[in-house]
């Protein structure tokens, strides 16, 4: 079956719905999501988004800190260009109903509570208490849900991107997709004159991960096999504080609970951030998480305490009501007592090379959100400017597809998917194998501490892998976890080969055998091609 469109948006998180949104006064618009609408990390975003509103704050602060936080690899163009969008796209999400925390009283003539993250040197960041991704995620999804142009698709798995070139269909062009619809196991095809790829980030790839189960990389894959570059792979972020709990899957703990005044402690209740950076608890968090990291090593510990029970009960309760309710849940009062706390895989920083306009390599595909690399980032990606970028990136995507919607060319017909030569696998229980083999591997040997024979080690398993899984994939029909795993080794792959490149230390990349940045060149990002 074919379905077709002006424009396949491929992800329903923050950038995707966004994008919709924005395309859908112009053109027919279908949004995909691979599971319910809502699942993806915008809905568990608990901070904010950061954006320059108060009158003591300035532009030229947020970009100095993205910069300094990015250690030398962030484009300061782009930096610039979504920093200075931040106040539109906040006032977008107002526009949209989003309800923000206000400040009560207003502190400094602004009507909205700021809080503050490390890495910024002021209180820029906006929130819906704690659970702003939320608030996010069902504004816009019920605006989607309304407005006739937009089809929503959901429980459907774009398994692959269609290009011109693959089929000689003339110039290079992307022309759509194919889909698996999960519940009825069928492929379809979604013909599309512009597809976007919002299709959010990868943080299963490594066993403990602040993401939900839909972040498998599939937009990173799927851009990669259709011959889009892949950048800054190497800077993969860990969180400094996830729950530690046997039951608690994922649970972030919000850094705003350190911008409040937690405080992170050993066991024997003494602190130890100073000892690793002046800022302390405020640091960025490439120097959170391996401080944590060092001090669990150096004890034998499983995990550090995060401490707000300092504070007031209403203050933390008023701040933190999510996170108070879900520890209760386990036992634990964070009003009265420290959380335990372990660093987890939460973000990725590289991803599709686009430019100013989300457009990637691949005319007629753009990629938005945590997909895409538009150097903000640089080597380590400063709180709460993720769903920033995702605003700012939708809005300057749909504002091209619209400039060259009327002029785009129509999409040839396009072949069907070919099941003739697979049969039902006999052997599930090889991906899911796989799949726990992986996950484990990229934690033991490409994690916040890496060396040059780990990842030489991690290089070396994931080809056998990958091996196996092309195999598989070759004679098996397509089910959910094989497409997911494809990608995963897809992305493990790009993330070690990254790694093997930078031959030193800088943001989120540190290894014991090059524990200093490169001094002896200016630095770039480590960009991989396929080979054509
Ligand atoms: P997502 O919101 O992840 O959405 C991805 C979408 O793509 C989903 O709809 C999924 O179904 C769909 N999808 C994926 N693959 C396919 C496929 N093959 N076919 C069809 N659909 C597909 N950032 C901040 O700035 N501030 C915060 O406070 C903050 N807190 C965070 C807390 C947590 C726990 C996490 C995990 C992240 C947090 N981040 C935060 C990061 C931020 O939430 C994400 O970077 C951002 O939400 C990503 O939005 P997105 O639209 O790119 O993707
Ligand atoms: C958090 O609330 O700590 C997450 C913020 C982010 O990832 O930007």
């Amino acid at each position: 079956m074919t379905h077709q469109y002006d424009v396949l948006v491929i992800g329903s998180g923050a950038s995707g719905l966004s994008v919709a949104l924005q395309l859908a006064q112009d053109a027919r618009v279908a949004l995909l999501s691979k599971g319910p609408l809502q699942e993806g990390a915008t809905l568990y975003a608990q901070g904010g988004i950061s954006a320059v509103l108060d009158s003591c704050d300035s532009i030229e602060s947020h970009v100095q800190d993205t910069v300094t936080a990015g250690a030398g690899l962030c484009d300061l163009e782009a930096v610039r260009y979504v920093v200075e969008r931040g106040r539109e796209s906040v006032q977008w999400l107002i526009e949209q109903g989003v309800a923000f925390t206000r400040a009560e009283p207003k502190v400094g003539g602004i009507e909205y509570h700021l809080t503050r993250e490390g890495g910024h040197s002021h209180r820029r960041i906006i929130h819906a208490s704690d659970a702003t991704g939320r608030a996010i995620e069902n504004t816009l999804e019920d605006r989607v849900r309304a407005h006739p142009s937009i089809d929503v698709f959901e429980h459907h798995l774009a398994i692959d991107l269609i290009t011109a070139a693959k089929f000689g269909l003339g110039a290079e062009r992307c022309l759509g997709a194919y889909v698996l619809e999960t519940g009825a196991h069928r492929v379809l095809t979604f013909e599309a004159r512009f597809a976007v790829l919002a299709t959010g980030g990868a943080g299963k790839v490594y066993l403990y991960t602040s993401n939900p189960d839909v972040a498998t990389g599939d937009g990173v894959a799927m851009a990669w096999r259709a011959g889009c570059p892949i950048a800054s792979m190497e800077f993969f972020q860990f969180h400094p504080t996830c729950l530690y709990h046997p039951r608690a899957k994922s649970f972030l703990i919000t850094e705003a609970v350190r911008g409040e005044g937690g405080r992170l402690l050993l066991p024997d209740g003494s602190a130890f951030m100073e000892r690793f950076d002046a800022r302390a608890e405020l640091a960025p968090r490439d120097i959170v998480a391996r401080a944590i990291d060092h001090e669990m090593k150096r004890l034998g510990l499983d995990f550090v305490y995060l401490d707000i029970s300092h504070q007031p009960t209403d203050f933390i309760l008023g701040h933190f009501p999510t996170i108070a309710a879900r520890c209760r849940e386990y036992g634990i009062d964070i009003t009265r007592e420290p959380i335990p706390v372990v660093p987890a895989a939460h973000y990725m920083c590289g991803g599709v090379v686009t430019d100013r306009y989300g457009r990637s390599a691949v005319p007629g595909l753009y990629a938005i959100g945590e997909v895409a690399y538009t150097g903000l980032h640089g080597a380590n990606r400063m709180a709460s400017n993720s769903l920033l970028e995702c605003l700012v990136m939708a809005r300057a995507a749909s504002m091209d597809i619209r400039k060259h919607l009327a002029g785009a060319p129509r999409v040839p017909s396009v072949p069907d998917w070919d099941e003739t030569q697979v049969t039902d696998s006999d052997e599930e229980v090889v991906v899911a194998h796989n799949w726990d083999e992986l996950r484990r591997f990229m934690w033991d040997y490409v994690g916040i501490v890496r060396t040059t024979k780990r990842l030489q080690r991690a290089s070396r398993r994931v080809q056998l892998l990958r091996d196996e899984i092309i195999d598989y994939y070759g004679n098996f029909r397509v089910t959910v976890d094989l497409i997911e795993l494809r990608n995963l080794v897809q992305v493990a792959e790009l993330i070690i080969e990254s790694a093997l490149q930078r031959k030193e230390s800088r943001g989120l990349h540190y290894t014991l055998d090059y524990p200093l940045p490169d001094a002896s060149r200016p630095p770039s990002p480590t960009v991989l091609r396929r080979p054509t």
